[in-house]
Formats: structure tokens, sequence, C-alpha cells
């Protein structure tokens, strides 16, 4: 029996390692809800087999099917109202979606993006702080909006850069510290404790800064 406060779908289309966090989550009780589906847009990613072997049901849409991303975005979402989601997690989801789709799940859709928002958002996050010599790198938990990865943030944890650190060595010391934040930050939307505001998440009602609540796992 899983725990049914919550009802998670969550979106990917790689290796699924923060779905494997999720499923950890889920099991050990700390998770207060439970993934329903996992739907990817590439029909070879590895996160699916992850699913498939902790029992939870996979769709595939897949993109390349669809001749315009507003085609696409129509498919994604009514397949995610089928499961009936609380919550729908992008945990290394590749696709930019259109405002139509984020604003159908305004306040229910999250992403986890690793830097320190609203610093280095897009691609090559840890090379890019790394240039530009930062002491501290991480990863955020932030709200979808329309901007790529402008979303308002809901949880960020810092991680030291060491001497000698590349972008390998650093996204392998950030990526446990994602598995940790993003199921902590998933339970504060499920539960109610952080809201989408007009322009900021909300903490219990109060507006928190761009990146979010800064959090460092105990
Ligand atoms: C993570 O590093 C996440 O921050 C980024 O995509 C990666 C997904 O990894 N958005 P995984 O597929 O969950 O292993």
């Amino acid at each position: 029996m899983t725990k049914e406060s919550g009802r998670l779908a969550l979106l990917l289309s790689g290796r699924g390692s923060n779905l494997g966090a999720f499923l950890r989550a889920q099991h050990s009780g700390e998770l207060e809800g439970s993934v329903e589906v996992v739907i990817s847009n590439r029909p070879e990613a590895a996160g699916l087999k992850i699913a498939q072997d902790a029992g939870i049901t996979t769709e595939v849409v897949d993109h390349t099917l669809y001749a315009s991303r507003e085609a696409f975005d129509q498919v994604l979402a009514q397949k995610i109202d089928e499961f009936k989601p609380d919550v729908i997690v992008l945990a290394g989801f590749m696709r930019i979606l259109t405002a139509g789709f984020v604003d159908r799940f305004r306040g229910k859709l999250i992403n986890i993006h690793p830097s320190l928002l609203p610093k280095y958002r897009g691609l090559n996050t840890h090379q890019r702080a790394l240039d530009a010599g930062e002491r501290e790198g991480g990863a955020t938990v932030h709200f979808v909006t329309a901007d790529l990865d402008e979303g308002p943030g809901i949880l960020q944890t810092p991680v030291s850069i060491e001497d000698g650190d590349t972008a390998a060595t650093l996204a392998s010391r950030v990526l446990p510290f994602e598995h940790r934040l993003y199921p902590y930050a998933a339970n504060l939307v499920l539960t109610g404790q952080v809201s989408l505001g007009e322009r900021s998440a909300l903490w219990h009602g109060e507006t928190l800064p761009p990146g979010g609540k800064l959090w460092r796992p105990s």
C-alpha cells in the first residue's frame, strides 16, 4: 500500500535518477503521496524501466510524432489529466512547454534545475558556475511558468565548489542533494505549505525570494 495523500505524475526524458529518489521517498513514507504515472517524450528513456520495475504505470508521448509543440502539449496534457495528479514533477524532462500547457497546470507544475536560481538558467549550469569563479553551486526546485527556468523558486540547496572541481565532479556532488531536495520540496506543494502567488512562491502565505527558501539537508 502506498500513502494516498497526494497524486504525482512524473515527466522525464532520460536516466531517471530523480524518479528513483521519489520512489525511495515514497516507500520510506517520507513522500506525502505516490507516483501514479511516469510519462516520457522519449521511448528509450532509461527512467521508464525504473518505473516499470517498480510497478508504476508508464506512458510515452513521443514528441517526434507531432507536427508542433502545441499538438504535442495537447496530447501530453490529456494524458496527464487521465491520472488526476495534484502535482506534476518535471525530472529531467527535456522539452520546452507552451504557455498554454503551463497555464493549464499553474501552481501544480514543478521542476528541478541544477543551479542556485536565479543564477545560471538554461544549460551547462555547473560549467558556467565554475567559469564565473563561484564558490557554491547547487540546485533549485521551482514552479514552472512560461519562461524557461524563470518560475518562482520553492527551495534551493547550495553545494560547495572545491578546488579542482570540473563540471562533471560538481554535477556528481550536486545530484545526491537534488535527490533529497526534490521529494522534500514536492511535499511542501502537496501539503499546501508552499503555493504559487502572482509572481513568487508563497511559504505559508509569505512571499519567498526568487530562488525560494534556502534548505540544507540535516
Ligand atoms: C538533473 O540534473 C536535473 O537537475 C536536471 O536534469 C537532470 C535529470 O537527471 N533538470 P535524472 O534523469 O533525474 O537522473
